[in-house]
């Protein structure tokens, strides 16, 4: 077996020293002044940092720093919300950056600062998780409890299994991923020591509805996961309840292929082409029937977007195959701004015009003769069965899809989506949209579609 220089890859990923200084230094200045605006307008709060800069596991140029201000358990909500925005904006104006508002378990302001992208985020001041008043207060919890029992030396280790999330596309609890966390990266280094003890737990011992419980709390009977990881700071939450089975079967599979042949490769994000020609050949070659419906995605959060988008497919895709037109795969894509893309492959292009209908067994008198009775002397018999032919409402895959849309209203569709493709859309099979103009990013969700199992295997 060819053994793996980590060295050489944590030299790309471990933020050097400068990096280190120049962001404490940064954080340093920001806490002191939302402390300070804090106290000039007499506010009872204070903002402390948290997430992987406060934990020392961020990627070497992705500090993306996590400030909370805690207030006191006794405030109102409303209060924290307002006073929350505005030290956050304030903040940001003080420090001459650009802000942005944001929502999760309630607003928060994200700043663009000299290039740091900082999310100011109000909570409660919480010791504990029986305290809890929203979801977000369990992140000051969480650095605390890393920041306790990550050994210094585990850093490195918690940094390469980031990174090779990362290039499998597996990284990030948001919807748009449905991944692993960071707070989930580092508690797997904790209870398997090291980045290799991880993948190897992973490629030989996981099993399904596997359980992770590091302080041995008890709970994970009550959850119903692919993974369950007891949050160590709360019984009562599965740290891995995003991470979807699509996700976890892939870094499984990862994990065996890394570990059969060892890669700086795998530590590589996937390039996707861009080569319009060849994307063409390739779906010319499959010799399917592909259709994309385009349509803008609504203004509404990525976690909100995306969900509403796999959800529109996923009725489409039931209700196509209902209909008879078989789909292969289908996939979804947005630049979540002007364009969304839901793509279907069909392994037919025309049905014939009747469809076979089954009907009740000839056992049955009252059966057969509601049969009957409705179809009337068109029916047959096979066997011991009843059936007749019905004509059927579209032919074509695209018309299918189209009679679909007009009936949008009782689809099982996000209200979001379904608003946007009230207002329109195009369908257009894959040959004709490829003769059309595309964005770089579009192009690459082809030729992944294409590609499904591309990042799974580095040769
Ligand atoms: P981040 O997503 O910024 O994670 O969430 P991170 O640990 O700082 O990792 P980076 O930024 O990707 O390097 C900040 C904190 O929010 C909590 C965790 O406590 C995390 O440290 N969090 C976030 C969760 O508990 N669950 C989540 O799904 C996401
Ligand atoms: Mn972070």
């Amino acid at each position: 077996m060819i053994r793996m220089d980590y060295k050489k890859i944590l030299s790309k990923i471990t933020p050097t020293r400068q990096e280190k200084k120049a962001v404490k230094r940064f954080t340093n200045k920001l806490i002191k002044t939302i402390n300070d605006i804090a106290e000039k307008k007499n506010i009872k709060a204070k903002a402390e940092l948290v997430g992987s800069v406060a934990k020392g596991t961020w990627l070497k140029g992705e500090a993306d720093i996590d400030i909370f201000i805690k207030f006191p358990l006794k405030t109102p909500k409303e209060k924290l919300k307002k006073y929350g925005l505005q030290l956050g904006h304030e903040c940001i104006k003080t420090m001459k950056g650009q802000a942005e508002e944001k929502y999760a378990a309630h607003p928060y302001v994200t700043g663009h600062i000299k290039g740091y992208e900082v999310d100011i985020v109000p909570c409660y001041d919480i010791t504990d998780a029986s305290q809890l008043k929203s979801a977000v207060d369990r992140t000051i919890l969480h650095t605390r409890y890393i920041k306790k029992n990550l050994k210094k030396e585990q850093i490195k280790e918690v940094l390469l299994l980031k990174k090779f999330m990362k290039a499998i596309g597996a990284y990030g609890s948001e919807f748009k991923v449905g991944g692993f966390a960071g707070y989930l990266c580092e508690l797997l280094i904790i209870a398997y020591e090291n980045f290799k003890g991880v993948l190897e737990a992973a490629a030989l011992k996981w099993r399904k509805g596997q359980i992770i419980d590091i302080e041995g709390h008890g709970t994970g009977k009550y959850f119903k996961n692919p993974l369950i990881v007891i949050d160590p700071t709360d019984k009562n939450r599965n740290v891995a309840a995003a991470l979807t089975q699509q996700k976890l079967s892939e870094f499984i599979i990862v994990a065996r292929n890394f570990l059969e042949n060892p890669k700086e490769d795998y530590f590589q994000e996937i390039k996707y082409s861009h080569d319009k020609e060849k994307i063409h050949a390739k779906f010319k070659q499959r010799e399917s029937k592909c259709i994309i419906l385009e349509f803008n995605p609504p203004n509404v959060p990525a976690d909100t977007l995306y969900p509403q988008l796999k959800k529109t497919m996923d009725t489409l895709v039931s209700h196509l195959s209902k209909e008879g037109f078989k789909v292969n795969r289908s996939s979804y894509w947005t630049d979540e701004k002007k364009n969304s893309l839901i793509i279907f492959e069909f392994e037919t292009w025309k049905l014939p015009a009747y469809r076979k209908h089954m009907g009740p067994r000839v056992w049955s008198k009252k059966h057969t003769r509601r049969f009957h009775k409705k179809y009337g002397d068109k029916i047959w018999i096979e066997g011991d069965r009843l059936f007749v032919e019905r004509k059927r409402k579209t032919t074509r895959p695209e018309t299918c899809l189209k009679s679909l849309l007009t009936e949008i209203e009782y689809l099982g569709v996000g209200k979001h989506i379904k608003k946007e493709l009230k207002k329109g859309y195009k369908i257009i099979d894959i040959n004709k949209y490829l003769e059309g103009e595309q964005s770089q990013e579009a192009l690459e969700f082809l030729d992944a579609f294409l590609n499904p199992g591309k990042h799974l295997w580095r040769s």
